[in-house]
């Protein structure tokens, strides 16, 4: 636990700078209380400083020529030598300031430390006379929204030992002669647009710079090359070099750095075998994640006995295998492995780690049953991922500790299991001893029996997924004590009985799937009461019966609502338009714009659902998506026509039922519908003109009702095709091989909404392939994927998904993995930023 020892440190030393250091100045000044310390020359040169800077939010108003005012030395930010009295340090950091950094600066001539951070220059360069401040010790520039270069006058500074111009634009390299500065400990130049060969660049370095740096952070900038010779960097305790683009191998003895402590190459394309590391004995941290790697991890790592965060994840041709008795001599805490090449067996060297916080072991090719020590590895394990393997056999009794500090890299989780898309079967009875887990997948297993009654006291249980599994018997009724449960994924299992009554309690409920099983009974009542949180509620393909509970309708959060394939009877509910979700209009198809305005849903995820016969599963975007589907049931009556005020609806499916009468007449009011299925009801009247409305309508299904009268013809050039009307005899017209009368003739039917010719198909492949979604089974239903399939089709907006899908991808996933290290790490860097 060093690392909560750290934060204690950092607390420590929190606590001390604010309170300590105002206590102490005021006990030097209680004297002379009323002398005004401040020199004139340096209180002019501040006020011109003040002068040209923007201080929209009057953070500077101390900052003054009154007379209460007087004394420079009490302003905000800046502070006095408490005996020559002049100005040596001005702290300007999070003052929200534009404008210039005045030349007045230069009068400040005892300044040593200068913090201009996190403010908004508004992609000005850093002013080159800064570099004519020689005293200078300290100099942070940090996320300030400067540009252009780094200016080479920064080389003639100087007694400068800490330099952050980390996170602005600036651009290009590092300037030559920076190596000059003898007394740079501190060097951060991170989240830049740095470009050129990592071996020039550090060549400005060289010089006594470069046996004096104790951290160097050129990490997220675009810096290429092959990894050059960093040994001559000796005192380097920190070097962050990730999110690059390096290249090449990593010679031997170009990473011989005695006192390294944290190394983090992550994110770059570095090849050839993980370098021996053993000189590096006080190694702690080390991150090697996201490269191209590969060899076998020799067991010299063993030896770096500090070691307490290893990331070798996604080296996908790197072997860590050592042998059944290898026992190395660290204690870690954090082990991520995902995407490594394990091996067949589980690593049995995993029983040494008894200090483990965190170990992920995803997609590593383990192909073996889970030796029983693993339930009680470590006391303190708050985050399990071994998802994506071919483990398999029954899971070990698990026997951890209960409570135990928040991991910040788990986001808002908690503890986290994840053993999805194994072959592991046998009983969920483990889950019974680790109640006070948050995240719980074991969906895509062969898990079977029933689910234990034990979860009474699962209090931070929020993500529970036990979908595609072999599990039979009721739903618990511990179930109701999950007060905390958002999201429900039971679906394909062999559940029977009905939703217990105690699951009234789940208040806390978003999304609940218990589709695909054979849940039988009325859909109950107090759903419409209980869940009014739920955003999607999957019901479908169970044996549920009686009519829709009008109750249903104070959903009002619903966004989906799926029970289709069941044999509910009674009729559609006329008070559908309460649904007020789904009468608020988003318009999914742009929702490609700017990542900031996205409507980022991530906690909604795996939502089941099918198109045209294929089930879709998807992830992330769900907020957006608004879909109703009755089909497939024994519904009589008529479709209430007041459902038209469901603006917002994406798909309506309400197929193979009984229904009757006319299709609504404003159907065209559903403008944002992509999916509409009518089809093999007994609905009869004519087509409502309005459906040439629907602008984004990619599948039609009218067939087998009893339609009559004469096609709507679109002056938009919106056509379907023929089979959505197939099995009404009373139509007539285009593109139906039936004129009407008073025709004359008729030309061959127009191709179909969203044609697929051969290049077409191509750019569909490759949408699945890149992962968008994972198509499975079969069936048949309203869906989703439609709304893909218009804007796939539509040449213009191919791009502008294509490009979604990377920002959504790149968001999700790598900032995700990114931001966990990163906060991890977080606590070790900060120690060093604040000594
Ligand atoms: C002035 O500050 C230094 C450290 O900055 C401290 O050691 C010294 O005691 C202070 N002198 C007075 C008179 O407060
Ligand atoms: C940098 O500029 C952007 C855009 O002008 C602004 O949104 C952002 O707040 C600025 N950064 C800081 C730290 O003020
Ligand atoms: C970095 O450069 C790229 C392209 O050269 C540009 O699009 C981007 O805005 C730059 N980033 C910053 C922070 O200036
Ligand atoms: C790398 O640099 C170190 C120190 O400057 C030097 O001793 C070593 O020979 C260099 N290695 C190579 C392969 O050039
Ligand atoms: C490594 O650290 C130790 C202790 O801080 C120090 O004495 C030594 O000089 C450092 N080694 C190098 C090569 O800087
Ligand atoms: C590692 O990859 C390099 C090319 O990137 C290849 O030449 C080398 O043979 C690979 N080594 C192993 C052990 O696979
Ligand atoms: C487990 O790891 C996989 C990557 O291998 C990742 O996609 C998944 O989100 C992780 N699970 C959890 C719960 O973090
Ligand atoms: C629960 O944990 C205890 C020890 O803490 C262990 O003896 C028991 O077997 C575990 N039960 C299950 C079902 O995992
Ligand atoms: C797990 O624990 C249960 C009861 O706590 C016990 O019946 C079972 O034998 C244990 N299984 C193993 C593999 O230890
Ligand atoms: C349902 O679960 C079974 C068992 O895990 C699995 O084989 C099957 O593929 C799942 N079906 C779907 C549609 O996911
Ligand atoms: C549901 O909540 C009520 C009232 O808070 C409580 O009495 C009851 O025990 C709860 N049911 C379950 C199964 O937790
Ligand atoms: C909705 O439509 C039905 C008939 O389709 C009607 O009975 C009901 O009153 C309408 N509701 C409202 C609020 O207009």
């Amino acid at each position: 636990m060093k690392c909560f020892h750290l934060l204690f440190l950092l607390l420590v030393l929190l606590l001390e700078a604010t309170t300590l250091k105002p206590i102490l100045a005021h006990s030097s000044q209680v004297n002379d209380a009323n002398r005004i310390r401040c020199l004139e020359k340096e209180r002019r040169a501040l006020l011109d400083i003040k002068g040209e800077l923007v201080d929209i939010h009057g953070r500077l108003s101390s900052w003054g020529n009154e007379e209460n005012k007087r004394d420079c030395c009490k302003w905000e930010g800046v502070h006095c030598h408490n005996r020559s009295n002049h100005v040596t340090q001005l702290k300007l950091a999070f003052y929200q300031l534009q404008g210039k950094i005045s030349t007045s600066l230069l009068e400040l001539e005892h300044l040593r430390y200068l913090d201009f951070s996190e403010n908004d220059f508004e992609y000005a360069p850093i002013p080159e006379f800064i570099g004519s401040l020689t005293k200078l010790r300290y100099l942070k520039l940090s996320n300030s929204n400067f540009s252009g270069p780094i200016p080479h006058q920064i080389g003639n500074m100087i007694s400068l030992e800490y330099l952050d111009i980390s996170r602005n634009g600036l651009e290009g390299g590092i300037p030559k002669h920076l190596g000059n500065l003898n007394s740079l400990v501190i060097l951060y130049m991170n989240g830049n647009n740095l470009t050129g060969d990592l071996h020039e660049l550090i060549s400005s370095l060289s010089g006594p710079t470069e046996k004096k740096l104790e951290i160097l952070d050129l990490s997220m900038n675009t810096i290429s090359g092959l990894f050059p010779n960093m040994s001559r960097f000796s005192s380097l305790m920190t070097l962050d070099l990730h999110e690059n683009q390096l290249t090449g191998p990593i010679g031997e003895d170009n990473l011989r750095l005695p006192n390294l402590t944290y190394l983090d190459l992550s994110f770059n394309r570095i090849t050839g075998p993980v370098p021996d590391l053993s000189i590096s004995s006080s190694l702690q941290y080390l991150y090697l994640s996201n490269n191209m790697f590969n060899g076998t991890l020799t067991q010299s790592i063993g030896r770096l006995s500090q070691l307490q965060e290893l990331d070798l994840s996604i080296n996908e041709f790197l072997q860590v295998q050592f042998s059944h008795r290898w026992a190395p001599d660290f204690q870690l805490e954090y082990l991520h492995l995902s995407g490594c090449k394990l091996g067949n067996y589980f690593p049995r060297w995993l029983k040494t780690q008894t200090e483990l916080l965190f170990i992920d072991i995803s997609g590593t090719g383990i192909s073996d049953t889970t030796p029983s020590w693993f339930g009680s590895i470590s006391p303190t394990l708050m985050y399990i991922n071994a998802t994506n393997n071919q483990i398999y056999g029954s899971f070990p009794n698990f026997s951890f500790s209960s409570g135990g500090p928040l991991l910040p890299y788990l986001g808002s989780y908690r503890r986290v299991l994840d053993l999805s898309r194994n072959k592991i079967s046998g009983s969920v009875n483990f889950l019974c001893n680790i109640t006070d887990w948050q995240l719980l997948d074991l969906s895509d297993n062969l898990f079977s029996g029933q689910i234990p009654d034990c979860f009474a006291k699962f209090e931070w249980l929020v993500y529970i997924n036990l979908a595609n599994n072999h599990l039979s018997g009721e739903i618990p009724y511990s179930f109701g004590s999950l007060s905390a449960l958002s999201l429900l994924h039971l679906r394909n299992n062999s559940l029977s009985g009905g939703l217990p009554t105690s699951m009234s309690n789940c208040t806390s409920l978003e999304m609940i799937d218990v589709g695909d099983n054979r849940l039988t009974g009325k859909i109950p009542d107090w759903v419409g009461n209980s869940f009014s949180e739920v955003r999607i509620l999957i019901l479908s393909s169970n044996g549920f019966h009686g009519s829709v509970p009008l109750s249903l309708c104070r959903l009002a959060n619903l966004q989906i609502l799926d029970i289709s394939s069941n044999k509910i009877s009674g009729a559609i509910p006329d008070c559908l338009e309460d649904f007020t979700a789904m009468r608020e209009k988003q318009n999914p198809y742009l929702f490609w714009g700017p990542k900031e305005t996205f409507p980022f849903t991530h906690r909604l995820e795996n939502a089941y659902l099918m198109w045209k016969g294929k089930e879709v599963r998807y992830v992330n975007y769900v907020g957006l998506v608004k879909l109703i589907d009755f089909s497939n049931n024994n519904l009589v009556g008529r479709i209430p026509s007041n459902i038209t005020k469901l603006v917002g609806l994406v798909g309506l499916n309400v197929s193979r039922n009984n229904l009757v009468g006319p299709i609504p007449t404003d159907v065209g009011e559903l403008e944002l519908l992509n999916f509409l299925d009518l089809s093999r009801n007994r609905l009869s009247g004519s087509i409502p003109n309005s459906v040439c409305d629907l602008s984004h309508l990619g599948v039609l299904d009218l067939s087998y009702n009893k339609l009559s009268g004469r096609l709507p013809r679109c002056s938009q050039g919106l056509t379907f095709d023929e089979s959505a009307f197939e099995g009404n005899v009373g139509l007539c017209g285009l593109p139906l091989n039936k004129s009407c009368p008073g025709d004359k003739s008729h030309e061959s039917p127009t191709s179909r909404v969203g044609g697929s010719d051969a290049g077409e198909e191509f750019e569909y492949d490759r949408f699945i392939t890149g992962g968008f979604y994972i198509a499975l089974g079969v069936g048949f239903v309203v869906g989703f994927w439609g709304i893909f399939g218009t804007i796939l089709f539509n040449k213009t907006f191919r791009y502008a998904i294509f490009k979604w899908w990377d920002t959504i991808y790149d968001l999700v996933l790598v900032r995700m993995e990114v931001n966990k290290v990163r906060l991890w790490s977080c606590f070790q860097k900060r120690r060093f930023r604040q000594s």
